[in-house]
């Protein structure tokens, strides 16, 4: 910064600071030394050059310039010593006086330097530290996302588990009650039974005995579906490949999903690793989100079904490296108002007049036996249920 203090080349100056001192001698010598008043004058333009030299080159300028300037003069002093009338001692005076102001140019100059570089230090310094104030304001602002972050996750996970402790007991008491009544109820059907073959014959008791037998068959039916949500059957795990369970539960749907003009996007990640599931149950679950996004596009949609890996399912971040794999069923119908969200997994919460509203307990239920999550997204562009379950037991 000093090399640039005072514009360019170091040479440039040095040689106009001796091109100036030698000029001024030169004259000292030409100028007849009576002439007073000219010696003067020449003594005074010294100054020039020895305070230019302290100002570009510091002290060692302000000391060095004067020093050769008074050289160069000293012997014109010397050559007119003891001739008084010739102004010696002025002489003498201004090139102590000469010697003083080159050093105090140069030292001023030092001053001046020193406090612009303490200056320029200082702002350096400034600089530094407001840019590690802004590093951890930054730093306390991702963490603050984070934490709000893992808040949600918190809340999320609060809620699922919530939900899991719901669905159990509803599911122990509902299934309960299913079996009290599954055992009067075999009573009625035997003895309908036995009606049929004592009245063999009589049309009309055939008529009254189809009906109950019918009622007793359906109710049944209904009752075994409750118990299944009540008292699911452990999952037998088994490496499942997400993209066969997909294309079979498609398969399986054959000709029903053109029927309702759906039509099917399938989206499947290349290369996902094999997940530990009860195959036959995973299908249930797929089957019961696919089949409600078709009840929930009754003039026709589109279907998104899809798989795709996770490391980090929504509420919580996988403990270990395998991470997720996230089956995904995504519907363009109109959606699940927001007040309605909070109840969809509750059994027997239905919008349907023939649903039984336990389509989405029971996929619950299944999800929470493999230690996953299910997840769900409504808008008025459709409705995404993501069903996660771990690769690693
Ligand atoms: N994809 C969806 N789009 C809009 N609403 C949905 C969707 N999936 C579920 N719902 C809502 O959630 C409710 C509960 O669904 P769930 O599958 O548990 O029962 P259901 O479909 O009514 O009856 P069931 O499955 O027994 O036939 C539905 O009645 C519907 O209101
Ligand atoms: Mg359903």
């Amino acid at each position: 910064m000093r090399k640039n203090a005072f514009g360019p080349g170091r040479a440039l100056d040095i040689a106009l600071i001796g091109a100036a001192l030698a000029v001024i001698t030169y004259l000292h010598y030409a100028t007849p030394p009576e002439q007073l008043a000219y010696h003067a004058l020449y003594r005074a333009a010294y100054y020039l050059p020895v305070i230019y030299a302290g100002l570009r080159f510091g002290l060692a300028g302000g000391v060095v310039a004067p020093i050769v300037a008074s050289l160069l003069y000293a012997p014109w002093v010397v050559l007119f010593i003891g001739r008084p009338e010739h102004g010696v001692l002025p002489a003498a005076v201004d090139v102590l006086i000469l010697n003083g102001a080159g050093w105090m140019a140069g030292l001023l100059q030092e001053v001046g330097w020193r406090r612009r570089r303490e200056a320029l230090l200082y702002a350096e310094e400034q600089r530094e530290a407001r840019e590690e104030l802004e590093r951890r304001a930054g730093r306390i602002e991702e963490m603050n996302r984070e934490l709000e972050r893992r808040l949600s996750e918190k809340k999320e996970l609060e809620e699922q588990v919530r939900r899991a402790d719901k669905l159990a007991a509803l599911g122990q008491l509902v299934a309960g009650v299913a079996h009290e009544i599954k055992n009067p109820l075999s009573v009625v059907r035997t003895t309908v039974q036995v009606m049929e073959r004592e009245f063999a014959g009589d049309e009309h008791v055939a008529e009254f005995t189809r009906v109950i037998r019918d009622e007793c068959d359906r109710v049944n039916a209904r009752l075994t579906q409750f118990i299944g949500f009540g008292r699911p059957s452990e999952p037998a795990f088994a490496d499942v490949d997400p993209h066969e369970t997909i294309e079979a539960t498609l398969a399986m749907l054959g000709r029903f999903l053109p029927e309702h003009r759906v039509t099917v996007e399938v989206e499947i990640e290349e290369d996902l690793p094999p997940v530990p599931a009860d195959d036959s149950q995973l299908r249930q679950v797929l089957l019961n989100l696919i089949i409600n996004a078709v009840e929930a596009m009754p003039n026709g949609g589109e279907l998104t079904i899809g798989a795709r890996r996770n490391r980090d399912v929504g509420v919580r971040r996988s403990h270990d490296d395998a991470g997720y794999v996230t089956f995904v069923v995504a519907d363009t119908g109109p959606g699940i108002p927001e007040p309605d969200l909070a109840r969809i997994f509750d059994p027997f919460y239905t919008t349907k007049p023939t649903g039984t509203g336990l389509g989405l307990a029971v996929a619950h239920r299944i999800v929470d036996a493999h230690g996953g999550f299910i997840e769900v997204e409504s808008g008025p562009q459709g409705t995404t249920f993501r069903v996660s379950l771990p690769v690693a037991r």
